[in-house]
């Protein structure tokens, strides 16, 4: 199976690439203090972290914000590998940038060469906590800033075709194989609003295609008559996973996949993931 290579977006581009450049370029960070509806912003100077599953030694130590929700669960924070991811897509960005969602206000910072920005944001809390934030940095700048709140892929299923420069997604909370059906969709949406030349950007994609790679490479590894099994096992915890998976399975039943045979049997399903669409 081949898969049609689209202009507006590049499968392989990679966000989860160590890099430090983020640290030359200062942010501004969501105000610490309690917020409306018992939203938190608290500062933590963090002087060891994981990024990208290895420990990361800050020195001096970085001033790290949390939002926590009203029930004290963490919601977002702008650590290091998000900075970092943050930093990558804004490196292939610019000219006129549709954004969502807002988050803690970093990726809009990264990007040097932006003549505008359109962030559509779903939470009104978020964009009262980061909105003010990013207009004075964006006013400094010089550059147009305009917030809608609403859920992004009602605006690019409603919206008429944009002529957008680039499109940055990042509204899903966890990298996950299981979702990238539905972020699919929302990439197939959103090349609509490309203005020529333009470029979809997707928070971890390529990540998120690694990790579906690896299980596959897990179920195809095993003699056909175990992989059924296997696969009923994993429902209970993880039904999403193995609903993607299954069709894997079907096309490969019967079939002993042999080590030498498993990358090319890999090569099918990361091209097979990245066109199927919930
Ligand atoms: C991980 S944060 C984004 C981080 C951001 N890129 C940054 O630079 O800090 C995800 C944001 O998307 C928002 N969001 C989630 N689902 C959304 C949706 N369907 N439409 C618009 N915004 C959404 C969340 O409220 C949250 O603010």
């Amino acid at each position: 199976m081949r898969v049609p290579v689209s202009a507006g977006f590049d499968p392989d581009f990679d966000d989860a690439v160590w890099t430090l450049d983020w640290l030359r370029i200062p942010v501004r960070q969501v105000p610490v203090g309690d917020y409306e509806g018992g939203y938190r912003v608290v500062r933590e100077f963090v002087e060891q972290i994981d990024v990208f599953g290895r420990p990361y030694q800050l020195d001096p130590p970085l001033d790290v914000r949390g939002l926590y929700d009203p029930a004290g669960v963490l919601w977002m924070s702008d650590t290091p590998q998000e900075r970092m991811m943050m930093y990558n897509n804004a490196g292939r960005s610019q000219g006129h940038v549709l954004v969502g969602g807002a988050g803690l206000g970093l990726y809009p910072q990264y990007v040097a060469d932006a003549a505008s920005f359109t962030i559509i944001e779903r939470s009104p809390i978020v964009l009262k906590l980061v909105g003010p934030m990013l207009q004075e940095v964006m006013t400094e700048r010089g550059v147009q800033l305009r917030f809608l709140v609403g859920d992004v892929e009602t605006y690019l299923a409603r919206a008429e075709p944009g002529g957008y420069d680039t499109i940055f997604l990042d509204t899903w909370e966890r990298l996950d194989a299981a979702l990238l059906p539905s972020i699919n969709r929302l990439r197939d949406l959103s090349l609509r609003h490309l203005a020529p030349g333009g470029r979809v950007l997707l928070w971890g994609y390529r990540w998120m295609v690694r990790l579906f790679e690896e299980a596959c490479a897990t179920l195809l590894s095993m003699p056909p008559e175990e992989r059924e099994p296997w696969l009923a096992e994993q429902q209970p915890a993880n039904p999403r996973a193995v609903a993607l998976l299954t069709p894997i399975a079907d096309a490969f039943r019967g079939r002993t996949i042999q080590r030498w045979e498993l990358d090319e049997a890999v090569r099918y399903c990361r091209e097979w993931v990245r066109q199927v669409t919930a």
